[in-house]
């Protein structure tokens, strides 16, 4: 072997070492699923940009729009915004024109497809015009960490396999159309910290399971038809959210752990008094629980936890007269006791004038106030 074929030899393995390792080449049979996923989809005008099996998926700079991310020739992150965000809240399981994908679209072999992407963690597909219902078999994509598919067109129950999906950190349903009860989810052996369903039609009680679950940070199920009662949350040491507002919930209302940062529980049927250690939640700086049949009296503790600034008890029952010597946070900016029955005198610090804020107090019995 001469010299010259000694350097020409040493500079083709050169070159198949340094396209194999170093192009980030993604694995061709993964390009094509992700070519499959855009036929899926109807070739939304976002994912033009994949043209075909020869453009590098990974190397694509990524928008906000659609984003690829790959780690040794496989998809690990996946996200795709699309433009048909869901208007209206009627949707009969048959495909919209200009709304929905075609009737043609099948969610069924959409997942299946999408299942052989088996390294992925983070998964968003938003506003995709997707609908029917979500198969079970989306567990199998069980390295996800962050699942989104809110603002699709999705129905039917959530799959109770979801759960053994134990590495999911966040998931997103909400802004869908799904109809079930909620499954009996999560153990645990669950590391969810976000969990949003908000938006939807689900029925049937509020998930007890979801109180193993201590790894939660944020709960939102706002805007659905959950019924019956709820239990303490206290047990849910990392929660900081909780929006279950606008639901047929009717129990007195519960016990919240310490570090709770926003609680919204209006339009419901909550009845009884205000807790009160809610005011003793020395994080808490939003509290909403208008519009239910709440009694007694607001715990004033409540006006002047440190952080408070907003609160609104709005048309419930609340009765007697408001601490005259009432103390406000400086944080507080937005106070609404409207239409409850309170009497005696509006506090002096909660007079519209006294600073920077907002109290609305229509509708009580309150002295010197214009409506009784
Ligand atoms: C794409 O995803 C990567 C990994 O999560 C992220 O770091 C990057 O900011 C994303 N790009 C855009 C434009 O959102
Ligand atoms: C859920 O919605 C779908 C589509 O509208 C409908 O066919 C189905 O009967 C509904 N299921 C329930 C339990 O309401
Ligand atoms: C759908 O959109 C196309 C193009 O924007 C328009 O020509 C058509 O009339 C729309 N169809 C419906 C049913 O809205
Ligand atoms: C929790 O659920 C997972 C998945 O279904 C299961 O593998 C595990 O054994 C369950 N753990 C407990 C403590 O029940
Ligand atoms: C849950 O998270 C903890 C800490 O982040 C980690 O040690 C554990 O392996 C995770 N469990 C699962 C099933 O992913
Ligand atoms: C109040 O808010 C400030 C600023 O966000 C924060 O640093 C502080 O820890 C909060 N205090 C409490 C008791 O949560």
């Amino acid at each position: 072997m001469g010299h010259r074929d000694l350097v020409l030899l040493l500079c083709s393995a050169w070159c198949v070492f340094y396209v194999g390792r170093c192009g980030a080449e993604l694995q061709s049979s993964q390009t094509q699923v992700l070519l499959q996923l855009k036929k899926h989809l109807e070739y939304p005008k976002q994912l033009e940009i994949w043209r075909d099996r020869w453009t590098d998926l990974c190397s694509i700079s990524s928008s906000a729009q659609v984003n690829v991310t790959c780690k040794d020739n496989f998809v690990t992150e996946l996200t795709i915004l699309g433009d048909k965000p869901v208007k209206g809240r009627d949707f009969d399981g048959f495909a919209i024109p200009n709304q929905t994908l075609s009737q043609s679209f099948s969610m069924d072999s959409f997942v299946a497809t999408l299942a052989r992407l088996t390294s992925l963690r983070v998964l968003f597909l938003v506003s995709l015009g997707m609908w029917g219902p979500l198969p079970d078999r989306i567990h199998r994509l069980g390295a996800l960490e962050h699942l989104d598919l809110s603002s699709n067109y999705l129905y039917g129950s959530i799959p109770p396999k979801i759960c053994t999906m134990v590495n999911l950190q966040t998931l997103g349903l909400g802004d869908n159309f799904f109809n079930g009860t909620i499954p009996s989810f999560f153990n645990s052996s669950s590391n969810l910290t976000v969990l949003s369903l908000k938006n939807n039609k689900l029925k049937g009680p509020f998930p007890t399971s979801i109180h193993s679950v201590t790894t939660l940070t944020e709960i939102d199920m706002s805007s659905n038809q959950i019924s019956g009662r709820l239990l303490e949350f206290s047990v849910l040491s990392s929660l900081e959210e909780l929006d279950l507002r606008e639901n047929k919930l009717e129990s007195e209302l519960p016990a919240m752990p310490k570090g709770l940062i926003r609680l919204f529980l209006s339009r419901n049927s909550f009845s009884g008094e205000i807790p009160k250690h809610y005011g003793q939640l020395n994080r808490l700086q939003k509290l909403d629980v208008s519009f239910n049949a709440l009694t007694g009296t607001a715990p004033a503790e409540l006006f002047s936890l440190p952080n408070i600034s907003y609160m609104n008890f709005a048309s419930n029952m609340l009765n007697g007269p408001l601490q005259s010597h009432l103390r406000c946070s400086s944080q507080l900016r937005f106070v609404d006791i409207s239409y409850n029955r309170l009497v005696g005198g509006l506090p002096s610090s909660l007079r519209t004038e006294s600073e920077n804020r907002v109290v609305k107090s229509d509708g009580n019995c309150l002295s010197g106030s214009v409506q009784h």
